[in-house]
């Protein structure tokens, strides 16, 4: 049975890009209507797009890793904006839990995870993202780290011959 036992949470370094690329290639194919990328189009794309997101230091983009024993288990991304305009709002992206480890906490520490990384940068003030509407596991999980919805785009990606509509949710970072 999976748990949280020796489930290590951390920032992914650019070594282990492969693992990253593998898990979300596994991703877009286990969970079509949950993300806006396919295989097919991500498939191809160059290792440098993966590792781009995986950059050190106070990067635009970072990911974080659940990590059991060696293998990547589940990873959340975090993006940062630089536009004077919009440096307080930040974007998770990118989540995913293998399907063996699922309902043990992981998505929850991964999201936690992603608020904590958004409080680290000066200037950010909410955290934003969107989920397919039909996808409960992920809005329920979202509503108990303390997001709300603020409004649902109707047709926002197409799965194969269906529409489906993407529920925008965000939450203000309390910070001390
Ligand atoms: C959504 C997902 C990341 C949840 O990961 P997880 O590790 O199973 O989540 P957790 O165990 O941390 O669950 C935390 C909370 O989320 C909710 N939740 C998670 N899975 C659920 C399910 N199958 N049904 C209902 N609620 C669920 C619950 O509120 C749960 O809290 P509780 O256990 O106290 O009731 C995982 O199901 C997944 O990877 N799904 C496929 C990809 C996906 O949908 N990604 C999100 C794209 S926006």
């Amino acid at each position: 049975m999976a748990s949280m036992d020796s489930v290590e949470i951390r920032r992914l370094a650019p070594d282990q890009v492969d693992a990253y690329r593998s898990l979300m290639l596994e991703a877009y194919a286990d969970a079509p209507e949950a993300f806006t990328a396919t295989v097919a189009e991500r498939e191809p794309v160059p290792t440098e797009f993966w590792r781009a997101r995986l950059a050190e230091g106070d990067s635009e983009e970072r990911v974080y890793g659940a990590i059991k024993g060696h293998e990547l288990v589940g990873v959340a991304g975090l993006r940062f904006r630089n536009r004077p305009k919009t440096r307080h709002k930040a974007w998770l992206f990118g989540m995913y839990v293998r399907s063996e480890h699922r309902s043990v906490g992981l998505g929850r520490a991964l999201v936690n995870a992603v608020l904590d990384g958004a409080r680290s940068r000066d200037g950010v003030l909410l955290v934003q993202l969107t989920v397919s509407e039909t996808n409960d596991a992920a809005i329920r999980l979202y509503r108990s780290c303390g997001f709300q919805a603020f409004g649902t785009e109707p047709m926002a990606i197409r799965v194969e011959d269906r529409f489906l509509a993407k529920v925008h949710m965000w939450r203000p970072l309390d910070r001390s």
